[in-house]
């Protein structure tokens, strides 16, 4: 039951004494609550000195209170070092071999999905591209592609460059009416909203702590659903892979009925406890709420945004965003850098600058936002200027990607 205000959650984040903080999609922030988890688990080590069975818990508990937030059973979640781990682990289960051999991406994922696809190459996958047109990426796109050769078709929620959002639903009726896997990879989205995974559909989804679980780096989340478990074998394995673990077995590979399976080493006890102190604090206002109020938000950013003559690169329909917002820059850096210099924290890839929103956030931090927008507007597009508006940016090719060259900051 929500027991926590937007005012009271927010109170529980200290930066909000220094700083407008608009940051989530790089890196969430620090809850005093969290803060409070990773101590118990220092504390735990200086009392305990190895208490293994309690930190194997510990993870347990995380992969229950995670599977609960996405509305999925508990034997349906892995609980991984990264969302990358998790995509290889299934990537490694798949065989490119037989009828189907293809893997359909979009344009808008997240480099490390596309890359651990284009490594499938070597073991016989043929990748193809479902092309955007400007900052869309329709499911209109995947029609010609996905058919009776397709094996998997990863694709991500929203996207971490313009903060469109792909019809997940759609797709995935789509790829299963043509008898294709979807792979979500849910990291820009996840712990926004609520989320009921069986209702989406997908057969396997990824999404780590960092961002809008607002947890620490070195803790992420594979879903398997229930039904394909048991169908698949990663080569990517491990002992903390096995039945049991603890049977200490070199000769011989057994595989758990549930989606353990896909786990391989030693768990990320300090980052499970980070996650289960930021999970526990998601409850306490409720996905629901957060939901409400990064749409809430999210629109009165984007509409401020427009308004201003500024080219926002987000899609205008809610339905077709997440809680990240585009707006485009003359030169990304430099603006992150003068915002930053306003109190403000954000971030940008290429000369996009990525505005995020959580329940943590409030209309002042928006209004805060658009006047920094306004005062540093030499920095910005204007939507007056034809040549380079960016809706009419095609991404015409993958390319596109590596000319968005990522700033050093996370994405
Ligand atoms: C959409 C998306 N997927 C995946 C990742 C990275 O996943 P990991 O580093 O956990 O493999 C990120 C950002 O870090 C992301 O934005």
């Amino acid at each position: 039951m929500p027991t926590l205000s937007p005012d009271q959650f927010r109170s529980r984040f200290p930066i909000f004494e220094r700083r407008i903080y608009v940051n989530s999609c790089s890196q969430g922030a620090l809850s005093t609550d969290v803060e409070g988890a990773v101590r118990e688990w220092t504390e735990s080590w200086h009392e305990g000195g190895s208490p293994w069975e309690l930190w194997v818990e510990k993870v347990e508990a995380l992969r229950t209170a995670f599977a609960a937030s996405i509305g999925a059973e508990r034997d349906e979640i892995a609980v991984m070092p990264s969302a990358s781990a998790g995509i290889n682990a299934i990537a490694s289960a798949l065989d490119f071999n037989g009828a189907r051999s293809n893997v359909v991406m979009g344009e808008f994922e997240f480099p490390t999905l596309a890359q651990i696809w284009l490594a499938q190459q070597r073991r016989g996958a043929i990748v193809r591209w479902a092309r955007a047109i400007g900052e869309r990426l329709e499911v209109g796109a995947y029609e010609r592609l996905v058919d009776e050769h397709t094996l998997v078709v990863p694709a991500t929620h929203v996207c971490f460059r313009n903060g469109h959002r792909t019809d997940i639903a759609a797709l995935t009726d789509l790829c299963h009416a043509r008898g294709a896997y979807v792979l979500l990879d849910d990291y820009q989205r996840t712990g926004s909203g609520p989320m009921d995974v069986h209702a989406l559909g997908v057969d396997f989804m990824v999404t780590g702590c960092l961002k809008y679980l607002l947890a620490a780096a070195g803790v992420a989340f594979l879903y398997v659903r229930h039904d394909l478990i048991e169908r698949l074998e990663p080569t990517i394995t491990g002992w903390f892979g096995r039945v049991n673990p603890f049977a200490f077995r070199i000769d011989q590979v057994d595989w758990p009925d549930t989606a353990r399976r896909f786990e391989s080493g030693t768990p990320p006890v300090p980052s499970a406890y980070a996650a289960l102190g930021a999970l526990a604090l998601l409850e306490r206002i409720g996905y629901e709420a957060v939901g409400r109020q990064v749409e809430r938000l999210v629109a009165r950013y984007r509409t401020a945004a427009e308004a201003g003559g500024f080219v926002v690169r987000t899609p205008a329909e809610p339905e077709r965003r997440g809680p990240l917002v585009v707006v485009q820059s003359l030169d990304g850096p430099a603006l992150v850098s003068r915002l930053g210099a306003r109190g403000i924290v954000a971030s940008c890839r290429g000369n996009g600058l990525r505005v995020s929103f959580h329940a943590y956030n409030n209309e002042a931090d928006v209004d805060g936002v658009v006047a920094a927008l306004e005062a540093e507007s030499a920095l910005l597009e204007r939507a007056s200027a034809p040549a380079v508006s960016a809706p009419a940016r095609a991404y015409g090719d993958v390319g596109q990607a590596a000319a968005d060259v990522a700033a050093p900051n996370r994405s």
